[in-house]
């Protein structure tokens, strides 16, 4: 933590609070972070050396008998490789990490049957889904241990749909084609099961996108990148009160604005290098950090950096490309970006940094241009028709602070002063409304919506910034901030939550319970 923020910290906790919070300090983070990093404990590899792995593409078992196309997935604890030489633990979709990529088309509905053969409770969530509450992860909807289900029949006293070693989880599939990604959302835990490995990539492609010329096959990679901290045996180190993941939620205090890792890692690999031809890719960027911002830059030795040309957002393609030379993405955020190695002679090493980062974590990953190839691929001015939210004069209008605040007889995180309570809804949405909802914070905070997407209004006092565009499903709020969005939901009555993606600030309480109504009834 900086000065400037442990000051802030202090300030907001009062003197009370104060001989806790100082107790231990932490490697300091960067400006423009809010969380705490870790070190690891063991040393870390060169960066670019190890290739970028590619997750592999789910594939269909069959058809359910309402036609859905039927996948399986066994959630399980596996070692792998992710430092050279060093076997790491990891919770796992499949037992890989990043799990498995769901490639899905629009108007094609999913069902995927997830067996949960890990030591503790689970629940998925399709992130930016277009999902009926039933299937939309609730925190509390637990998906048990096979065979191991009497010890968490009553979580925290609250008790959600259990399932006891299997769940189907069903995907209507009828949104725009967008870069969704799934991962664990259980009660409290969501910080140490998705930094353990609970993540992937779930695609939704359509006809619209199909038209378009962007790069395709080999030439566009979904990237995953996050951050974690390696304890002495290889393990992911994350410092949860409660290692074994059960009944304590929350992190040290220390790490209770957010963990921080000091290895960056895309796809589940180290700074990883990929070899690409002198051409356009398309790069489907995914922040699955807890609680890392990054600030992304694409390095070219001795010439100008390459321009990022955004053509998706979180909820899919954009009316027309925005061009960055910098791109800033927070926990939980997609950019779909073009970037073009055409012009640069062969053996030109790109190299993407973050400047954000502090020592090693400036550095995210490397293409090496290795070979001349045709590209008939390119980006369109016009990309999809994006339908603008205008709410009316009257619009319901709701304001939501983010804010540290206490959590029963401890201190966590909290909406409009009030810690996550799956009984209590805080606001009754009609379904098909327009409304504008007012985000306030007083530090960082990426705010996330489950259901539908929205669409940036303003920020501040001025007009939304530059990666606010198209449609958003979790926006970064930067500190003592107001964000304006206009949201709508369109279908799917029933009970929802959105939150911050920061997973610490989220896991000590920082949800709240959302119900939308059926407004003809
Ligand atoms: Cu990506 Cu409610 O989560
Ligand atoms: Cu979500
Ligand atoms: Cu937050």
């Amino acid at each position: 933590m900086t000065g400037l923020s442990r000051r802030g910290f202090l300030g907001l906790l009062g003197a009370a609070g104060a001989g806790v919070a100082l107790a231990g300090c932490g490697i300091g983070s960067s400006p423009g972070q809010t969380g705490e990093q870790l070190a690891s404990a063991l040393p870390l590899p060169d960066a670019f050396r190890v290739p970028l792995p590619v997750p592999p593409v789910a594939r269909p078992v069959g058809t359910d008998p309402s036609g859905a196309d039927l996948y399986r997935v066994t959630q399980r604890v596996a070692d792998l490789e992710i430092l050279p030489g060093v076997r790491t633990p990891v919770l796992g979709y499949d037992g890989i990490y990043p799990g498995p990529t769901f490639d899905t088309r629009r108007g094609r509905p999913v069902v995927v049957l997830h067996r949960n053969e890990l030591p503790v409770p689970t629940v998925v969530h399709l992130h930016g889904g277009h999902t009926p509450a039933e299937s939309d992860g609730w925190p509390l909807d637990l998906l048990l241990p096979v065979g191991n289900t009497a010890i968490w029949a009553s979580h925290h006293g609250m008790v959600g749909d259990l399932a006891a070693g299997e769940r189907s989880y069903r995907y209507p599939t009828d949104q725009r084609a967008a870069t969704l990604w799934y991962h664990d959302h259980r009660m409290d835990f969501t910080g140490p099961s998705v930094y353990r490995g609970l993540a992937g990539f779930h695609l939704v492609r359509d006809d619209v996108e199909d038209a378009l010329p962007l790069p395709r096959g080999e030439r566009e990679l979904p990237l995953m990148i996050c951050d974690r901290a390696f304890a002495a045996d290889g393990s992911f180190a994350y410092p949860g009160l409660d290692q074994g993941m059960r009944s304590v939620p929350g992190v040290e205090d220390d790490w209770m604005e957010g963990v921080l890792g000091d290895v960056v890692l895309v796809n589940g690999a180290p700074w990883p290098v990929h070899e690409v031809d002198a051409a356009r890719y398309r790069l489907r960027l995914l922040n699955a950090s807890n609680a890392r911002r990054y600030r992304l830059l694409l390095q070219v030795p001795g010439a100008p950096d390459l321009p990022l040309v955004q053509v998706g957002s979180d909820n899919g393609l954009l009316a027309a490309p925005v061009t960055h030379q910098v791109l800033e993405i927070a926990p939980g955020e997609r950019f779909d970006v073009v970037v073009d190695f055409g012009a640069l002679p062969i053996g030109t090493e790109v190299t993407m940094v973050n400047p954000l980062g502090t020592g090693r974590t400036t550095d995210v990953m490397r293409f090496r241009v290795v070979r001349t190839a045709k590209d008939d691929s390119r980006v369109p001015d016009r990309l999809a028709d994006v339908e603008q939210l205008v709410p009316a004069p009257g619009a319901t209008r709701r304001t939501f602070r983010f804010t540290r605040g206490p959590v029963g007889d401890h201190r966590g995180w909290t909406i409009n002063g009030t810690s996550f309570d799956p009984q209590q809804s805080l606001a009754d949405i009609p379904l098909g409304e327009i409304e504008v909802w007012r985000f306030v914070t007083d530090v960082h905070h990426p705010v996330h919506v489950h259901l539908d997407g929205f669409q940036v209004l303003r920020r501040g006092i001025a007009v939304p910034g530059p990666y606010d565009v198209g449609w958003k499903d979790t926006v970064d709020i930067r500190p003592a901030e107001i964000v304006e969005v206009a949201v709508r939901f369109t279908d799917h009555a029933g009970r929802f939550v959105f939150h911050c993606h920061n997973l610490e600030h989220e896991d000590m309480a920082m949800m709240a319970t959302i119900r939308t109504v059926d407004s003809a009834l």
